[in-house]
């Protein structure tokens, strides 16, 4: 509970029960389970319905594949990612068949790796994203084509396991309190009579 997001409105339990966690417990994910998480977050609205995502990953179970995972990601994610269940690398497709570069494909990825995240969340499955990878690495260990797909962000997947079981200083974080920004700060609403500037210092 301490991970619960303190919300000044009603905002939905699934989206306040979301937290980034580094605690994993051996219980395994089944394909099943990631399927139907990959289905969800396939259900993505996208720039012209393109779905530029695409997601690489590997069960804990195959070591062979889990390991290049883990290899790519960087000194503070490895101590705890390698006990994911599951580890996806997201990746956007960067460009429409016909060539031209899809300047939504950034978004889409990100919103799609939302939606995962969430219905992960609603099968009481815990997803951690990662941007501290080498990206050259996973390119290479994954054999990726780097002119048509871009490597953005790994995530761990996994049930949850109790805080001690982590090192410090992920020990601490896992039961620190989260924290957000003010709407206020990040909103503003335009009328008539409104003459302030829109995020102007
Ligand atoms: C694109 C992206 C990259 C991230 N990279 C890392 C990372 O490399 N290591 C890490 O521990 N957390 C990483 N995070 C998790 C954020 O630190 C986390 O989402 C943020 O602190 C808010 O915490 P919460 O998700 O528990 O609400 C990343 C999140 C995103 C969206």
């Amino acid at each position: 509970m301490i991970k619960q997001a303190k919300t000044k409105h009603n905002v939905h339990e699934l989206i306040r029960n979301r937290w980034s966690a580094r605690s994993f417990s051996d219980k395994e994910i089944t394909q099943d389970e990631l399927e139907t998480i990959f289905e969800a977050a396939g259900w993505t609205f996208s720039a012209m319905n393109y779905q530029p995502w695409r997601y690489i990953y590997a069960h804990q179970k195959d070591k062979v594949y889990f390991q290049k995972m883990v290899d790519c990601l960087s000194g503070g994610n490895k101590p705890w990612a390698k006990d994911a269940s599951v580890i996806i690398m997201a990746l956007a497709k960067k460009n429409y068949d016909n060539g031209t570069t899809n300047i939504s494909a950034l978004h889409d990825l990100g919103a799609a790796n939302a939606t995962l995240i969430l219905q992960a969340t609603a099968m009481n499955i815990y997803g951690h994203l990662m941007g501290g990878y080498d990206k050259e690495k996973a390119i290479e260990l994954f054999d990726i084509d780097a002119d048509e797909f871009e490597p953005v962000v790994f995530i761990a997947l996994g049930y949850l396991d109790l805080p001690e079981k982590l090192i410090e200083p992920f020990k601490t974080r896992e039961v620190t309190p989260r924290t957000r920004k003010d709407v206020s700060e990040f909103t503003k609403e335009f009328t008539s009579d409104n003459k302030e500037s829109f995020f102007r210092e």
